[in-house]
């Protein structure tokens, strides 16, 4: 006789997220570069962004946004056993700011690393923890989108420094058995993609490699966004296909929250009613790896997201890098 084989699922616990305290308003911006409230609330859908203090690093927005993920979920953090930490912004070259993390949660065992795919990097770290986990290697995962991309800014590009903004996010997963269906809770499924061929239209003019500095953040905006919707679509059609699901059933779409107009777009694309999309760009700017912990969390806070429901989160970014991960909270 054999026994019914149980699929593990890497089911949602809870989430987390923190914002500096220093709020730069549009206007505050107008005083910075030769920019207008109307131009970049009509391009982007931006009317603020949250910057770390001086001496404020990534490692510290990340570790806050940790313990409030880990309070979240009522897990303590001698419970995890994983840490993905995504951010193209760490504190140092290295170490990895997932360690120093660790270490701020006073923990001593577990593995902790960083993952790098930019604007992409969360969907790509759930997606790595949710294979680390549903192999039954780790039981619970911290996964966290952690940037300080004010300090990539070049403050005199109008066209790049209006866009971005600190701060970061958490997600508590932990390995459950589930039925193998669509209806389990869980990381149902996830698409990543990249091609590197599109490296010079969003990229970082320096790193330890080449330049010896840290460089700053070089975007050919136009280019990105001719991309953008196409290539989250298609990874977002490849989560449906996976799953016999649909935009008809999805309870919440929750994508990076890089541009108003790209958001709408992906979703008109979709058939996804606009009551079901989440939207914090115009509060938090492009947090780029934080994005997406950030606008779920809001949403968690807020009452939207409840247990049982469809949530998309979905990501394009340097690299290009792209993603998709379809989970039921
Ligand atoms: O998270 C990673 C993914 N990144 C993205 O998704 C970003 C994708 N791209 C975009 O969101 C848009 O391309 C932008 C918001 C960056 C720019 O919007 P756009 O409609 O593509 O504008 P543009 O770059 O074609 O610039 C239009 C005009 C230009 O002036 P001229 O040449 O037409 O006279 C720019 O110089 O707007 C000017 N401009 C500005 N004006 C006022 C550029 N930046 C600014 C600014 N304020 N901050």
């Amino acid at each position: 006789m054999t026994t019914a084989q149980k699929t593990l699922r890497s089911v949602v616990l809870g989430v987390g997220c923190y914002l500096p305290s220093r709020c730069v308003s549009n206007a505050d911006m107008e005083k910075m570069v030769d920019t207008s409230d109307d131009w970049i609330v009509q391009r982007t859908g931006i009317t603020q962004r949250y910057i770390a203090a001086e001496g404020e690093t990534t490692s510290m927005l990340g570790l806050n946004a940790a313990k409030a993920a880990l309070e979240n979920a009522g897990v303590a953090a001698s419970d995890i056993d994983l840490i993905i930490v995504a951010t193209s912004t760490p504190d140092y070259t290295f170490p990895a700011v997932a360690t120093q993390i660790q270490a701020g949660l006073g923990l001593q065992t577990g593995v902790a690393f960083d993952l790098q795919a930019v604007c992409s990097g969360f969907v790509f770290a759930v997606a790595t923890a949710d294979k680390f986990l549903i192999s039954g290697s780790h039981k619970r995962a911290l996964v966290i989108g952690a940037e300080t991309f004010s300090r990539l800014l070049d403050w005199e590009d109008r066209t790049t420094c209006v866009l971005f903004g600190d701060g970061a996010g958490a997600m508590v997963l932990e390995a459950q058995e589930g039925e193998g269906t669509a209806q389990d809770r869980g990381v149902l499924t996830s698409h990543l993609r990249s091609d590197g061929r599109h490296r010079a239209k969003l990229y970082v003019d320096g790193g330890p490699s080449t330049t010896q500095t840290t460089g700053h953040l070089r975007m050919i905006g136009k280019e990105v966004y001719r991309h953008a919707v196409g290539m989250v679509t298609d990874v977002m059609l490849d989560a449906f296909k996976a799953t016999g699901t649909s935009a008809q059933t999805l309870d919440w779409f929750v994508p990076h929250q890089a541009n108003r107009r790209i958001i709408d777009s992906s979703a008109e694309k979709l058939g996804i009613a606009p009551e079901k999309v989440v939207t914090t760009v115009d509060r938090h700017g492009n947090t780029s790896a934080a994005s997406i912990p950030l606008a779920l969390c809001v949403a968690v806070a807020d009452g939207r997201i409840q247990k049982g429901q469809l949530v998309m989160i979905e990501a394009m970014g340097g690299g290009f890098t792209w993603g998709s991960a379809l989970i039921r909270w």
